[in-house]
């Protein structure tokens, strides 16, 4: 891979896709200058699903795929078997999901959206439901099982080890490529998209962000983070010439 000067991040679902005019605008964009910039996409979806995604809506080819919230990480096809052993450290799938069991407000995702090192529930958006994600964590730290869970578009709970989650996969691609904090830049609308802008990385949140990120936003956020006006890729692109004038 050539020497790259420039590190995108960004999610899929409702930020780069959602505006299919706008997507192919930031395509263009992109295009013009492709052999500079990384570009890396960062989703919830499991990998074959990311791939459907990709041809449905005619999405530049990545140079990595950070997939499962962070749970896998691909080149092309081929998974990256040294994040797959850096996650597999302390992890105790089977007992964690047996005890996240115990609660029958969380309903399994279906089978294509688990993977080795993460278990996602839907958890209806219910008052009395308000408690359970405190709960769990309160039984998971009380059995000493490592894990964080992360709640997104008031609905998804994924859980996945430690030292997973999308900020944390980036931050080792980012490492890397070696490149620098201001030449990086992460795009999300949603809680899941939380701890990439917790790295240290530029960071834009698109105008049709969820409220669990902008209340992330309003608590954290500093001049590293971009509020765009612009929703969906509209946003990225705003990004883009705010932090790196183009
Ligand atoms: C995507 C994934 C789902 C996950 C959600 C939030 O929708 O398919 O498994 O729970 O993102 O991260
Ligand atoms: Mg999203």
């Amino acid at each position: 891979m050539p020497k790259m000067k420039f590190l995108l991040v960004t999610d899929l679902d409702n930020t780069l896709v959602g505006d299919d005019e706008a997507t192919q605008v930031f395509n263009q964009r992109l295009q013009s200058m492709r052999s500079q910039i990384c570009l890396v996409y960062a989703t919830g979806r499991s990998h074959a699903s990311t791939c459907e995604l990709i041809a449905q809506k005619q999405l530049l080819a990545p140079d990595s795929t950070i997939a499962g919230v962070g749970s896998e990480i691909y080149q092309d096809a081929t998974l990256d078997l040294d994040w797959a052993e850096h996650l597999s450290q302390d992890w105790d799938k089977m007992a964690i999901a047996s005890l996240a069991q115990q609660f029958p407000q969380l309903q399994p995702q279906s089978l294509k959206e688990q993977n080795p090192w993460k278990i996602s529930y839907c958890l209806e958006p219910a008052a009395e439901n308000s408690s359970i994600i405190q709960e769990l964590q309160q039984k998971l730290t009380g059995s000493g099982l490592a894990a964080q869970i992360i709640f997104s578009s008031n609905r998804d709970v994924d859980i996945l080890p430690q030292t997973s989650n999308k900020g944390n996969a980036l931050t080792y691609l980012q490492k890397r490529l070696q490149i620098p904090s201001e030449a990086t830049l992460v795009c999300g609308d949603s809680g899941n998209d939380i701890s990439m802008f917790e790295q240290d990385v530029r960071g834009v949140i698109v105008a049709n962000a969820m409220s669990e990120l902008l209340a992330w936003h309003r608590e954290c956020g500093t001049e590293n983070h971009y509020l765009a006006g612009s929703a969906c890729a509209g946003g990225i692109i705003e990004g883009m010439t705010y932090f790196w004038g183009f």
